[in-house]
């Protein structure tokens, strides 16, 4: 479904990334793993047509993804959540939901406020899918509230409520759980499972690693903008040089639940 092919990047004279090949399949849910720094959410800025790769080609279900601009790379049915969660504090979780999807079509903002019929039935299937995906991720009761009064792993659930409203088929998570406790994040697995059942296709950088193992059935590893691994779970584990670069040895620490960057 998603192929890069010797993809770089270059930041001036930072080689962030070096000749990276994926290939996600469809229905999978596909990890991308690795320290901080190695250029798992650049790979995601490529994919997503927010950065133009240096080198390289990235297609989705055979169309190339070079060139094309944000909104276009969504409307193939491409849809991501970010690190650093990206949402309208001021607005309601329902508006969130409803704009999350109207920011990738052709008319934006004016036509919403213009309130033509045509935009007034689109705008009314908006709202009653929003209303669908709230529900699914168990936020409906709260549909009237502002995201500001969210709990953060309420906020990661929004984020992909949002998502999910654009109609996607290939779903970009960017550390999920980051900042969720032990039971959101166990919920969050349950429904990342259901959403992959619906026929979604996800791929996620992640650093929990009982989360990366116990939903990915595939899993590549980035290191200074290397893929030096890929493979299932149990040979991902017990890769040498995996264990060397990211994860350690059973007596290390566990790797890093959240990274901080500016
Ligand atoms: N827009 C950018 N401009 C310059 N350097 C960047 C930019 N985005 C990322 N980098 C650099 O690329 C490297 C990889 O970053 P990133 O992809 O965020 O890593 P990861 O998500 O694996 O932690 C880092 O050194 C980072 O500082
Ligand atoms: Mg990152």
């Amino acid at each position: 479904m998603l192929e890069l092919t010797s993809v770089s990047k270059r930041f001036g004279g930072l080689h962030v990334l070096h000749d990276v090949n994926l290939s996600v399949p469809e229905g999978a849910i596909f990890g991308l793993i690795g320290p901080n720094g190695a250029g798992k959410t650049t790979v995601f800025n490529l994919i997503t047509g927010l950065l133009p790769p240096s080198g390289g080609e990235i297609t989705f279900n055979g169309e190339s993804l070079l060139r094309k601009r944000p909104h276009q790379i969504t409307r193939l049915g491409i849809a991501r959540t970010f690190q650093n969660i990206r949402l309208f504090k001021e607005m309601t979780l329902l508006e969130n939901v409803v704009v999350g999807a109207y920011r990738h079509m052709n008319y934006g903002f004016p036509g919403l406020l213009l309130g033509l019929p045509a935009f007034r039935e689109h705008e009314r299937r908006a709202r009653d899918r929003a209303h669908e995906l709230l529900t699914w991720m168990r936020l409906d009761h709260k549909a009237n509230d502002l995201a500001d009064n969210l709990s953060y792993g309420e906020q990661r659930r929004l984020e992909l409520a949002r998502a999910l409203a654009t109609e996607p088929r290939l779903l970009l998570l960017d550390e999920p759980v980051a900042g969720m406790n032990t039971g959101e994040r166990t919920e969050l697995m349950r429904e990342i499972l259901a959403i992959r059942d619906r026929g979604y296709t996800i791929l996620m950088i992640e650093h929990d690693m009982r989360f990366v193992m116990g939903l990915c059935e595939r899993i590549a590893v980035l290191n200074f903008g290397k893929i030096i691994a890929c493979g299932g779970p149990e040979e991902i584990r017990n890769n040498e040089q995996v264990i060397e670069a990211y994860l350690g040895r059973e007596d290390d620490d566990e790797p890093e639940q959240a990274e901080a960057r500016p």
